[in-house]
């Protein structure tokens, strides 16, 4: 990477990631040149999805983006991001209810490296009632969740659940 090009770094745990989480991402490339997709590797959320799963269905789903690199991460955030040779941290903010959360990490994370800004893009509405979790158990109950989610994570649902072989 040149050193004008802006470079950002979008964490999550992506289990899976969805259309809300793929709208911030078409926004910050509308402010940022290039984007790390960087997956939490965070045993203690216990996640549906491998972290060998979860960047096999960002990777399908992004495959035409050129600008988007696909990364997991241990320990601090700050540290990664550091690590990186950037110090911008996007997220997405959908009701209220995030606001709290979101508030605290970006604390934590000025606490613990000054130098790392948050920056928070606002989902749009269509995605602001759902969630990977929510989303997880209507799949996990047969009902119908695509247009939540890219096809290909759709169809690892269905298969995650025994919907499809
Ligand atoms: N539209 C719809 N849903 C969205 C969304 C959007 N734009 N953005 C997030 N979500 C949902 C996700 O589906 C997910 O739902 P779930 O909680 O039901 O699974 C939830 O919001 C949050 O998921 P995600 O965006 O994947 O982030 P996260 O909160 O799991 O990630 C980390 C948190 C990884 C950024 C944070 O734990 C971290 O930095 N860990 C590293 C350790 C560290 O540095 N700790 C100190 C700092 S606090």
């Amino acid at each position: 990477m040149s050193k004008s090009e802006k470079l950002v770094v979008y964490p999550g745990t992506f289990d899976p990631i969805t259309n809300g989480h793929l709208s911030i991402l078409t926004r910050a490339l509308k402010v940022f040149d290039k984007l790390i997709i960087a997956i939490s590797n965070n045993p203690q959320k216990a996640p549906l999805f491998t972290m060998e799963e979860r960047i096999f269905m960002i990777r399908e789903v992004l495959k035409d983006q050129p600008n988007v690199e696909i990364d997991s991460f241990d320990g601090l955030l700050v540290d990664y991001v550091v690590k990186k040779k950037t110090n911008v941290v996007i997220r997405g903010l959908r009701a209220m209810s995030d606001f709290e959360y979101e508030f605290q990490m970006a604390l934590m994370n000025r606490k613990l490296n000054r130098e790392v800004q948050s920056i928070f893009l606002m989902t749009d509405y269509k995605w602001f009632y759902t969630s990977s979790t929510i989303i997880k158990e209507a799949a996990s109950l047969g009902g119908d969740i695509s247009g939540l989610v890219p096809a290909i994570v759709a169809k690892m649902l269905r298969k995650k659940f025994g919907y499809e072989e």
